[in-house]
């Protein structure tokens, strides 16, 4: 993601994301260190790239080096892992937090413990396990991982559910709670609706109640793409290019204007994202998938004193890194969501992991509407 901010616009944000750069470097060598300076023992197959660049020509699979199993470590084998734009980003060199090299792809998934070192105690042989943070590289067939690094998930939930829980759900989950008071029957409005995030953003919010306008790009098979989503929950699916029509006000007859807008593609899509929000809004910009710097109007600041935020679930989960409970909670309530059948995994694409070149080159396609999942 390459994410270019409008610099009249959000000059705290841009400090914010500056913090955010210096603090996290620090943590990716640490993780990073570890996972390769070990010797001799059990080995894996993993996705690993030496260098940045294009992810089907860096990436390769190879043997790795297991480290050994520490007192508080276990060992895993990796069932499923998606692959999300961040990961892309991560091997083009363009994602705010880089490992060093040579590292492995990949930074959510679930696993199975295979293994356990003897002062393990959250933990047993068969708990499925999910990461708490990014740079732990989950395209792998197994990984020793400190026990702390990871929180275990009840296998009664589908596995697809299980492997993308804990990146896009929860940044969803989080930019609906944190930053307007929504109740039932407000509006949240959002682009690349089709999107992972986009996907879960619709489903908790209808499960709360909330109306969800979802804006996606054009397409042939349009149609179906909104059938799909307002069979998740969507209330409204419309084009971008409706959004700028002036017919749109007939929406907001029915269904009051958005509370909260959530932007990720920036450029002209977040400006009109803007247009549509209640006075003393927000919008929220997590991604910025079309490459394009957000753009503010003065009006929208002057008149109706929205107010621009950013949302990075990296930096949120480092800010409650001292308070264990706060992302179990969360992933508990987004389980709980799943088992009641209000969350399901986005649509998806199941891939071996030895065809990951085609599954890397499918993930950077537009219009694909499906993620990849590396099938271990
Ligand atoms: N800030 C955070 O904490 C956080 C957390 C999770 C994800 N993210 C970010 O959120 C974004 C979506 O992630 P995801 O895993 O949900 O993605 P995803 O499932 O892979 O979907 C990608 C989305 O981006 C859209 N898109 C791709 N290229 C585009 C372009 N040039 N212009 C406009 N839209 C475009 C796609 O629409 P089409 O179908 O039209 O191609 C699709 O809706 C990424 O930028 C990711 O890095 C941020």
């Amino acid at each position: 993601m390459w994410l270019r901010l409008h610099p009249v616009c959000l000059r705290s944000q841009t400090r914010t994301v500056a913090g955010i750069l210096l603090k996290v470097s620090r943590l990716r060598v640490n993780a990073n260190v570890s996972r390769f300076s070990h010797s001799a023992g059990q080995t894996c197959k993993a996705l690993l790239y030496r260098k940045h660049g294009d992810p089907s020509q860096v990436v390769q699979l190879e043997d790795v080096e297991l480290r050994p199993l520490g007192v508080k470590d276990v060992r895993v084998k990796m069932l499923a892992a998606p692959i999300n734009p961040s990961d892309i980003n991560m091997i083009q060199g363009t994602y705010a937090i880089l490992p060093d090299l040579p590292a492995v792809g990949g930074n959510e998934g679930v696993a199975q413990v295979v293994e356990v070192g003897h002062q393990v105690k959250s933990l047993k042989i068969g708990d499925w396990v999910i990461q708490r943070d990014p740079g732990l590289g989950t395209w792998r067939t197994e990984a020793v991982l400190a026990e702390d690094h990871v929180i275990s998930l009840l296998n009664d939930i589908p596995l697809l559910s299980a492997a993308t829980v804990g990146v896009n759900p929860c940044t969803a989950l989080r930019m609906l709670s944190d930053f307007e008071d929504l109740q039932p029957g407000d509006s949240v409005i959002q682009n690349a609706a089709n999107s992972g995030v986009g996907q879960a953003v619709i489903q908790i919010a209808a499960a709360k109640g909330i109306n969800t306008i979802n804006v996606v790009r054009d397409r042939p098979e349009f149609p179906h793409l909104s059938d799909r989503l307002k069979g998740i929950g969507a209330t409204y699916v419309i084009k971008e290019e409706a959004l700028r029509r002036p017919d749109i006000e007939d929406l907001f007859k029915t269904c009051p204007k958005p509370k909260l807008a959530l932007n990720g593609v920036g450029g002209k899509s977040a400006t009109e994202l803007l247009r549509h929000l209640q006075t003393g809004g927000s919008m929220v910009t997590y991604g910025g998938m079309s490459k394009q710097p957000v753009t503010i109007p003065v009006s929208a600041l002057i008149f109706k004193d929205v107010k621009v935020r950013g949302f990075w679930i990296t930096q949120w989960k480092k800010d409650h890194s001292h308070d264990a409970r706060a992302f179990r909670s969360m992933v508990d309530e987004l389980c709980s969501l799943i088992r009641q059948g209000k969350l399901t995994a986005p649509a998806c694409t199941e891939v071996g992991l030895q065809d990951y070149r085609k599954a890397l080159d499918t993930a950077m396609q537009p219009f694909t509407s499906a993620k990849q999942i590396l099938i271990m």
